[in-house]
């Protein structure tokens, strides 16, 4: 097994109590945010928004509707990953745009045809969140990369959440919240199923 690459994922963990006083280097957070929009998703449709928090009164709102927890407002920044919804409407310039990159020439318009289909039978929500995840992934791992903590956040109120942010609710979902920063806390033991309870060859 390629440990390099282990490590990494070894050394993240759900950071519960970051130091709030610790400020994060940009060129870090640049680095974390690279990995999220280098990261695969659906049709290449880059399903994902970022919005980078930092303001201390916005975090301490944000950490009140996400069941206040204080790693939300203790968190050097907050990354909020936004879902895009109405861009995923098959008419939209956007997709027009991402398609055509996506497959060009001659392939484009069974590709078109197809994505319709596909969009009419999808939960656009939780297709484009679930893309996001993926992103929200690469991140977390980037951010331990770089030295950096981080603690995925899915308990949160999607719709204080939009209040706080002024979010357009037909453009863009809440995906996750992503604090970042420095943890206060040593890392926990990982605890895992063992892959022989995972795994199953054929
Ligand atoms: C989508 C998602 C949502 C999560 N939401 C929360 C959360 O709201 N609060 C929290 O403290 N941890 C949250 N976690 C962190 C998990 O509890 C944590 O990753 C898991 O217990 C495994 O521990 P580890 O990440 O330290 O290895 C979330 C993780 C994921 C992937």
């Amino acid at each position: 097994m390629n440990q390099k690459i282990l490590d990494l994922f070894r050394r993240r963990y759900a950071c519960h109590s970051f130091l709030h006083d610790r400020a994060i280097a940009q060129a870090d957070l640049d680095t974390v945010l690279e990995a999220g929009r280098l990261s695969p998703s659906s049709f290449g449709l880059e399903h994902w928004k970022f919005l980078v928090v930092t303001q201390a009164e916005e975090k301490a709102r944000l950490q009140a509707v996400c069941f206040n927890q204080p790693q939300v407002g203790d968190a050097s920044v907050v990354v909020v990953i936004l879902a895009k919804i109405a861009d995923m409407d098959p008419d939209t310039d956007y997709i027009k745009a991402l398609m055509a990159r996506e497959y060009p020439g001659e392939a484009l318009a069974q590709a078109l045809a197809n994505y319709r289909g596909f969009h009419a039978a999808t939960d656009v929500k939780a297709w484009s969140i679930s893309q996001c995840h993926i992103a929200a992934a690469n991140m977390m791992t980037a951010a331990a990369a770089v030295g950096l903590d981080s603690c995925a956040i899915g308990g949160f109120l999607a719709d204080e959440v939009k209040k706080i942010l002024a979010i357009d609710g037909d453009r863009y979902e809440i995906a996750l919240i992503l604090p970042l920063g420095y943890c206060a806390e040593p890392a926990p033991e990982k605890q895992r199923l063992p892959l022989s309870e995972l795994v199953e060859y054929r």
